[in-house]
């Protein structure tokens, strides 16, 4: 219909994906024949009609963590950023920042070089084929050490600039409970002082929640706040938001499951206030939803207007990290 057309010929920024959230049931199924590997059983128990199953983020996390066992080559994590990148292309999507978790990698023996090889050629050559621009964003598991944290950017600061040019930021995600952003401030400090861009996931739904917003802007002195809806409830810091060019990067479909709450009154009140509010598909392979259904779900289910939805387009040009050149084509 109209409003299906219009989604999809919006020129689009995602600004919050996380590549192995993209690792769908028949890709995890391809690449565990490829590697001679039994189908970890959070993977077989999904299928391609039904999806993984879980109820809320730690249900969630309890599958997404042992489907990663697949993925072991430079060639698996480049065909997982592939099979992601191809879809953003058929949705119009003109620029991407992608999560990706080393932790979770490198804690189950693959090494970092192997993840950040596979996951750059991909970037690398959608690049050229799509004429997509593209950046890694490397997060934390903040459920895993701040030791482990230290160690893992070392990973990033000890290898050749060359190799690791398309990490352009640092995130934070994983099991907010018992483990608040200042739990990292040390390491956040070191990846500002390399001049990284900053983010870190401050969820819903999770305890002390303003707090933890506060910790990430005033602690961490992140660049922007993924997810992060809970600011409505400070007006001093919607005001630092505002003053601070701080973003949102909101995810309706995966808030929609994993805290049963979209929070699209949220987003509009707040993108009306003059956050920059952006709509973004978290887990798309999980939450079975990219970047054009998680708009189409805003549109469906509030008042948003069309104009409000370029506006939210043009506010993830505007807050995401391409540079300057780039970004004047974009807007
Ligand atoms: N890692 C992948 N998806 C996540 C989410 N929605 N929240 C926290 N950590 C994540
Ligand atoms: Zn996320």
């Amino acid at each position: 219909d109209d409003l299906e057309g219009f989604i999809q010929g919006l020129p689009k920024a995602e600004l919050h994906v996380h590549l192995e959230g993209c690792l769908t049931p028949d890709l995890a199924a391809r690449l565990a024949k490829r590697n001679n590997m039994n189908l970890p059983e959070s993977v077989s128990k999904a299928s391609s009609s039904t999806g993984f199953a879980f109820h809320d983020l730690i249900s969630f996390l309890a599958v997404y963590y042992p489907a990663m066992s697949v993925l072991q080559t430079p060639q698996d994590f480049h065909d997982l950023a592939m099979d992601y990148l191809t879809i953003a292309h058929s949705q119009n999507i003109r620029h991407c920042e992608l999560f990706f978790d080393p932790q979770a990698h490198t804690s189950r023996g693959v090494t970092f070089s192997t993840v950040v090889e596979g996951y750059s050629s991909a970037l690398t050559k959608a690049q050229t084929d799509f004429g997509i621009s593209c950046s890694l964003i490397m997060c934390f598991l903040r459920d895993h050490s701040a030791d482990s944290a230290m160690t893992t950017l070392t990973s990033l600061l000890s290898l050749p600039k060359s190799t690791t040019s398309l990490i352009t930021g640092i995130g934070l995600d994983s099991d907010e409970r018992n483990n608040p952003p200042s739990k990292f401030t040390e390491v956040f400090a070191l990846a500002r002082e390399h001049n990284y861009n900053l983010t870190a996931h401050c969820d819903i739904d999770q305890q002390n929640t303003l707090s933890h917003i506060h910790q990430a802007l005033h602690d961490l002195k992140v660049h922007r706040l993924d997810h992060g809806t809970n600011i409505i409830d400070s007006p001093d810091l919607i005001d630092y938001a505002i003053k601070h060019n701080i973003g949102l990067t909101t995810c309706p479909i995966s808030n929609s499951i994993v805290t049963s709450d979209f929070k699209g009154k949220e987003i509009l009140e707040l993108l009306r206030e003059g956050v920059k509010v952006t709509v973004n598909s978290d887990d798309p392979a999980y939450f079975r939803g990219y970047l054009s259904e998680n708009l189409l779900k805003l549109v469906r289910e509030t008042d948003v207007m069309w104009s409000e939805v370029v506006r939210m387009q043009r506010n993830a040009f505007e807050i995401s990290w391409v540079d300057e050149e780039r970004r004047v084509m974009l807007l």
